[in-house]
């Protein structure tokens, strides 16, 4: 049998199945081998050629499979092609819209910036065009008291009664002394006055003017100063210290019409960096402060917001230069001072003034530092409630720093609804006067109620003496006086929350 044959039979039934074909041939039986032989190759080809068949058509239809995919594939390049492009066009022209409204801003910036420099320019011109018209407004009713006195002095010398023209003088020289006190005040308000600073003990100084001070402030008002011991010297023009002072007091009693008290405090203090960096210009130290407080009828935050300005007045004309206020300010700034002011409509005012400590003899203490020893622990909470964002914002900062958790409010209303929400509230800090309704005191007493064991620090920018004499507060309440520093807040906060509720 040939190789064919075999290879038939293999695939039939393998090299098991040729073995009888060959027993067959070898019996002499070759022409019915011969046949099966034949046979089995004519089954073996019909098979071979249906299963060539179905791989053809196997073959076929994964060729068009393939096809398919090819012209799939090609498709998803060319999308990808024109996405690319498509992309690379936005991206170009994102890049020249970027560039024109960058163009845009700019310029509406700097054009802005045209805007504010001729409104500060226009603000600067009304300030001076008030400024030389107050002066002009002065002068001329002073220069009037002169020329006129001069003109009816000649008069009466040409009318030859000399005998009247003493009080024509004495009404010029009135009139040229009171032009003079204008130029030093306005030499103030300029920082120009020459000073003569001395070292000087301030509760000295104010004891000796109180006899001044009682005559110029009338009967009904209450005069008290509150001291403090060991006060550090300052360097100040005594003369110009005490006349902000009767500054300050008279103006304490235009807003008392009615009576009221005045209280004038003194009190060593440290204003920190923190401090200084929250109000410009204020070099962080020691400082004294001198706060005059009253309980008139106070001033509205846009009166408040321009009283040092020269010739600003609210009063009628005639009674008020609006001088007064300029001069403390230009002579506390000459003498490297700070001055801050705290009104309420209806409540009263505070007017505090920082001057630097003297070290000529005192040998310069350290300032304390125990701020490490003053954080708070782990999840201690304190509420802040404060109307002034700037001290509300320094305060929530520094016990922040201090490690408290915080919590903030602008008003009464919303520091309930916090503490309705909030799990652990140690302690409140409040400002006394607070906007809505209901004041620092209330929300405490409301806080009290609901929060066992809650502890409370009011805040305020009265001083110390003024709030609580004057029966806003209970003595012996826990109160820190603004303006404080980082130091004070942190000191306050720890005492308060370590102590008896
Ligand atoms: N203690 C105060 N309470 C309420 N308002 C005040 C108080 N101090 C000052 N003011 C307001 O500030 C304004 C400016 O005060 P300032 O002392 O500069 O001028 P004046 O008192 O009006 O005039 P002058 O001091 O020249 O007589 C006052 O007109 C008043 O409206
Ligand atoms: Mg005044």
């Amino acid at each position: 049998m040939g190789a064919d044959g075999n290879a038939a039979l293999v695939l039939l039934g393998g090299e098991a199945a040729s073995a009888p074909l060959q027993e067959l041939d070898r019996i002499g039986f070759p022409l019915l081998a011969a046949l099966l032989h034949a046979e089995s190759t004519a089954i073996v080809s019909a098979g071979l050629a249906a299963e060539a068949r179905n791989a053809l058509a196997r073959a076929a239809s994964l060729a068009s499979a393939l096809d398919a995919a090819r012209s799939e594939l090609a498709r998803s390049l060319a999308e990808a092609d024109r996405l690319n492009r498509a992309l690379r066009e936005l991206n170009t022209t994102l890049e020249e819209r970027v560039a024109e409204r960058t163009r845009q801003l700019e310029a509406e910036m700097a054009q802005r910036r045209e805007v504010e420099a001729a409104l500060a320019q226009a603000q600067k011109m009304e300030a001076l065009g008030h400024l030389t018209g107050g002066v002009a407004h002065d002068f001329n009713n002073l220069l009037t008291g002169v020329s006129g006195s001069l003109a009816l002095m000649r008069r009466r010398i040409e009318q030859g009664r000399v005998g009247e023209i003493g009080r024509y003088i004495d009404t010029a020289a009135a009139a040229a002394g009171r032009a003079a006190v204008l130029t030093h005040r306005l030499l103030a308000f300029s920082r120009r006055q020459p000073l003569e600073p001395k070292p000087v003990d301030l509760n000295r100084l104010v004891a000796g003017i109180t006899e001044l001070l009682h005559r110029s402030l009338g009967e009904t008002i209450e005069l008290e100063g509150v001291l403090a011991a060991r006060l550090w010297r300052v360097e100040v023009d005594a003369g110009q210290m005490e006349n902000a002072l009767l500054n300050l007091a008279v103006n304490a009693r235009d807003a008392m019409p009615d009576g009221g008290k005045l209280t004038i405090e003194t009190r060593n203090t440290y204003l920190d960096e923190a401090y200084a960096k929250a109000f410009s210009e204020v070099r962080p130290g020691q400082y004294i402060e001198v706060s005059v407080s009253d309980t008139g009828y106070g001033m509205p935050p846009e009166v408040a917001d321009r009283v040092f300005e020269p010739f600003f007045t609210t009063k009628p004309i005639g009674q008020g230069t609006g001088l007064g206020l300029s001069q403390v300010y230009g002579f506390v700034k000459q003498s490297s001072g700070h001055v801050r002011i705290y009104s309420e409509v209806g409540r009263g005012t505070t007017i505090k003034v920082y001057l630097p400590r003297f070290h000529g003899e005192d040998a310069p203490e350290d300032t304390p530092d125990r701020q490490a020893a003053l954080g708070g622990s782990a999840g201690e909470t304190v509420l802040v409630v404060e109307d002034e964002a700037v001290v509300r914002a320094f305060s929530c900062e520094v016990l922040r720093e201090l490690g408290y958790q915080v919590l903030e409010a602008g008003d009464a209303e919303a520091a309930l609804r916090l503490l309705a929400q909030e799990e652990r509230v140690d302690l409140l800090f409040t400002d006394v006067v607070l906007p809505g309704g209901r004041t620092g005191r209330e929300l405490a007493e409301e806080a009290v109620r609901r929060v066992p064991g809650i502890k409370v620090l009011y805040t305020t920018g009265y001083a110390r003496n003024a709030i609580v004499h004057h029966g806003r507060l209970d003595p012996g309440v826990r109160l820190l006086t603004k303006p404080f520093t980082f130091e004070d807040l942190a000191t306050q906060v720890r005492d308060a929350l370590d102590g008896s509720a």
